[in-house]
Parts: C-alpha cells; sequence; structure tokens
C-alpha cells in the first residue's frame, strides 16, 4: 500500500498553546518518526511525507531556513534507525535550491538505507507535481508515445526517486481539503482522507483509524461495482 500524507497544521498547534511555529514543526518532525515507526506494521510498504513545497519559499525566511534545520537534523539523526528499520529514505523534488549540507545528507541517507525492505520512506521535499509532470514530460523524445506506467516510472526517476506504484490513500491533516500540487499523477484513483487533526496530534493511533476506514471503500477504478457488473 502506497500512502501520502500532506502534514498540515504544525503551525496552528503551536500557536494555540501559545508556543513558536518553529516548535510546532518541531514537533510535527517528532510525529514523523512515530508514524515512520508504525506504518509498516499497518500494510503500509511505501510512504510519501509532504515536507516542504516548491511554494513554501515564499515563508519567511527564519522559518524556511529553521525547516531546513529540522530536515537535516531528521536526516543525520533517523539514518542509522532507518538502516536498523529496514527503511529506505529518498528525498524527492528538486535539489538545486537546498543548501549543500542537506544535499550531503540526502545522499548518505540514500546510500546508507538503499538495501532496506520494510519501508520505503520518501520525503518530499522542494516538491510540486505539477513541475515533477514537466521535467518528466521534458524527458521525452517528441516521438515517444509512453504508456501510463511507463510515464510513472519517469516521473519518479525525473524527481530523483525510484519507481513506486500509485498512491492508494492520500491523508491530509490540519483541516484543509485540497491538494496543494502534491502527487497529482500518482494520485489519480486514491481514496482521500481529510481530517481535523493538527499534524502533529496525528498518531498511530489516527493512522490506525484511517487505515480502518480506508479498508472500508470499495475501489472501483472507473469500473461498476462487482455486484451491478454480474
Ligand atoms: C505545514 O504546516 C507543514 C509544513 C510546511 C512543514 C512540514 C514539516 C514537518 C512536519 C516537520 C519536519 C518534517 C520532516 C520530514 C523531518 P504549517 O506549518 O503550514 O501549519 P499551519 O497551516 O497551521 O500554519
Amino acid at each position: 500500500m502506497h500512502l501520502g500524507i500532506i502534514m498540515d497544521g504544525n503551525g496552528r498547534w503551536a500557536t494555540r498553546l501559545g508556543r513558536s511555529r518553529g516548535a510546532g514543526h518541531r514537533a510535527g518532525a517528532a510525529m514523523v518518526r512515530r508514524i515512520v515507526e508504525a506504518a509498516p506494521d499497518l500494510g503500509i510498504g511505501v510512504l510519501t511525507l509532504f515536507a516542504f513545497s516548491a511554494d513554501n519559499w515564499r515563508r519567511p525566511a527564519a522559518e524556511v531556513a529553521w525547516l531546513m534545520r529540522l530536515f537535516r537534523e531528521y536526516l543525520r539523526g533517523e539514518t542509522e534507525r532507518c538502516v536498523a528499520n529496514g527503511v529506505r529514505l529518498e528525498v524527492i523534488g528538486r535539489r538545486d535550491r537546498i543548501g549543500p549540507a542537506l544535499q550531503r545528507a540526502i545522499e548518505t541517507a540514500y546510500r546508507k538505507t538503499a538495501a532496506g525492505t520494510r519501508l520505503h520512506l520518501r520525503i518530499a521535499l522542494d516538491y510540486s507535481s505539477r513541475d515533477a509532470i514537466l521535467r518528466a514530460a521534458q524527458c521525452l523524445s517528441p516521438e515517444a508515445a509512453p504508456t501510463r506506467d511507463a510515464f510513472s516510472r519517469l516521473l519518479a526517476i525525473a524527481d530523483h526517486g525510484t519507481p513506486v506504484p500509485d498512491v492508494d490513500l492520500l491523508i491530509r491533516t490540519g483541516g484543509e481539503r485540497r491538494l496543494s500540487d502534491f502527487l497529482l499523477w500518482e494520485a489519480a484513483y486514491a481514496e482521500l482522507l481529510f481530517t481535523p487533526l493538527m499534524w502533529p496530534e496525528f498518531g498511530p493511533e489516527a493512522l490506525r483509524e484511517a487505515i480502518a476506514d480506508f479498508s472500508t471503500r470499495q475501489r472501483r477504478f472507473g469500473a461498476l461495482p462487482e455486484a451491478a457488473a454480474g
């Protein structure tokens, strides 16, 4: 199962508690750790987390710098734990606008976790789904007529990842109900779940409930329900 999560609400969660937005992001990073730990036992094979969108550069410089530091700390601090837990870590998105220290941390995490088979963890950083589709399209020759599957593989590779199956379930925390340029191609038939919980409040129990809800959904992929199809 491929699960995508738009981790929204760190700032509002912190503000409600009278804390800084930076503290909210730190709590968000702690929740990432717990969800990554819980995911494999819930049947999740691929987990794509939206950590920083290409549009998030428009936030105040201090908040952006804080987030970049958190990502670096996360990668440096979690790589060994990922190796021990069989987690293969990839970062998808643009690389040319992030600092060299973070780039090095990404490369090290890739190399060290490459053999992980329990969970394929993809962190989307400086990510835009529409830009990723454009980049993949630019790799095609004018005569190329790729199948959807071939284009999906190209899309992952053009964004520094490796091929993944389509998204099955897409969760957005924080009460908003939009996709915000996340996995637009890959989530064509994803089940959507929007929760009012802020990301730092979304623990393994909420994930368990989300998976239980997902398992009750009837996925038809455009066909008729089985009973009606005869
Ligand atoms: C959106 O919530 C969240 C982000 C832009 C950052 C997501 C980052 C994390 C969850 C922490 C670190 C992640 C990793 C992978 C280590 P928001 O802050 O915009 O919330 P708001 O809408 O309440 O202001």
